[in-house]
């Protein structure tokens, strides 16, 4: 099985970087997700890969074939690249049978027409379509389109697949079936996956990798858990998470090797860092940033605050709580309830609150609050 390798490329338009000098090795039977806002480089990434897109500079190896070098003047068209693709407009062929739209592609490959029909016969299984082979398009549901052009992709087992967003235009509860569908297959055909997404919750939820990106630079590069608790810097910090991670302005000052007094208008915490010592210039200028659910509610609590708005879901409440002109949100797993107004306590117990330098937005510290 493959695995892909982008050294140094980069795709310019113009004088505009779509894509600044990325490095990437996804791994053979990878799940990885290119994510990030709009416009930051996913699909010129992943066109890039399959070969549609040429890059300015770099070099793209996949299965340790070199598929594009600028600097050997080779390019290997996207046909050889033995990749598939998916896009959000998968447009299926309306004129043809959800048979026929899967077994195309390989009539056109000149497969012998048994072949052929086992394998049409093999993705409708997977894919869990098989009362459907005889209908037209028109005739399915949008997720059931959906698996038609995945089975289509597939047919010719591609090493590599290659997804822009597929799953886009489909309602948020086909989204999430459509989701544990992929993540099944992607178990099952046992290739590399490489999916955009701009949906921080669909990469968190699907990928074995995020590859985060902004404006074409890599921001990190690894597992989704990874990039939730110790993320590289407050960008990336900011972009996972929903609700969004708490950030509040403090200034920092060394009580000792391992302690950090932080100052903010309102509140000041002791931080202790996770890995031994820390070392923080005199009234750094720094950034905490606090995950909603590493905020404990009721009890003793370190602070006091008064519920600003309460919004219970059954399986969770976001409640954002004003501490004297600061809001912070919190989640509280479960079916509990708070009244406006209420005043509330609040403490700290989690292990993964993070500190960033608000200069150049790294994390410099994770740890502890006392
Ligand atoms: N064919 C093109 N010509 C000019 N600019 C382009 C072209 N394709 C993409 N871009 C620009 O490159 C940047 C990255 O685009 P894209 O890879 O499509 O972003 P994403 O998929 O992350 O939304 C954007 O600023 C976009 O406007
Ligand atoms: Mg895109």
């Amino acid at each position: 099985m493959p695995e892909i390798r982008l050294n140094n490329v980069t795709k310019r338009f113009g004088k505009a970087v779509a894509v600044d000098n990325l490095d990437l090795t996804i791994k053979d039977g990878e799940f990885v997700t290119l994510l990030g806002p709009s416009g930051c480089g996913k699909t010129t990434t992943l066109r890039m890969i399959a070969g549609l897109e040429t890059p300015t500079e770099g070099e793209i190896f996949i299965d340790d074939v070199c598929v594009f070098s600028s600097e050997k003047g080779i390019d290997i068209s996207p046909d050889k690249r033995n990749v598939g693709f998916l896009f959000q407009n998968y447009a299926l062929w309306p004129h043809m049978t959800v048979y026929k739209n899967i077994a195309f592609g390989l009539e056109n490959m000149k497969w012998d027409k048994e072949r052929i029909e086992a394998r049409v016969k093999e993705l409708l299984g997977l894919l869990r379509i098989d009362e459907f082979i005889d209908r037209y398009p028109a005739e399915l549901s949008g997720g059931q389109q959906q698996r038609v052009a995945i089975a289509r992709t597939l047919a010719t087992g591609p090493k590599v697949l290659l997804m822009d967003e597929p799953l886009s235009n489909l309602d948020a509860k086909l989204r999430m079936e459509m989701r544990t569908e992929l993540k099944r297959l992607h178990l099952e055909t046992d290739s590399t996956f490489v999916y955009v997404t701009h949906d921080q919750l669909e990469a968190m939820t699907l990928s074995s990798k995020i590859c985060l990106l902004k404006e074409g630079v890599l921001q990190q590069f690894e597992p989704p858990l990874d990039i939730y608790h110790y993320p590289a810097n407050f960008f990336v910090a900011d972009f996972v998470g929903s609700p969004n991670i708490n950030i509040f302005e403090v200034t920092g000052t060394n009580v000792n090797l391992d302690e950090v007094k932080l100052e903010h208008p309102k509140m000041n915490f002791l931080f202790a860092p996770t890995s031994s010592s820390i070392t923080i210039q005199e009234d750094q200028e720094l950034l905490l940033g606090i995950r909603p659910e590493d905020i404990s509610l009721g009890g003793e609590g370190q602070i006091t605050g008064n519920v600003y708005s309460t919004l219970p879901s059954g399986m969770e409440t976001i409640v954002k709580i004003d501490l004297d002109g600061a809001i912070i949100t919190c989640v509280v797993f479960g079916g509990v309830d708070f009244s406006v107004g209420e005043e509330i306590k609040l403490s700290f117990p989690g292990d993964k609150y993070v500190l960033f330098d608000k200069k150049t937005a790294k994390n410099i510290a994770g740890g502890k609050l006392l």
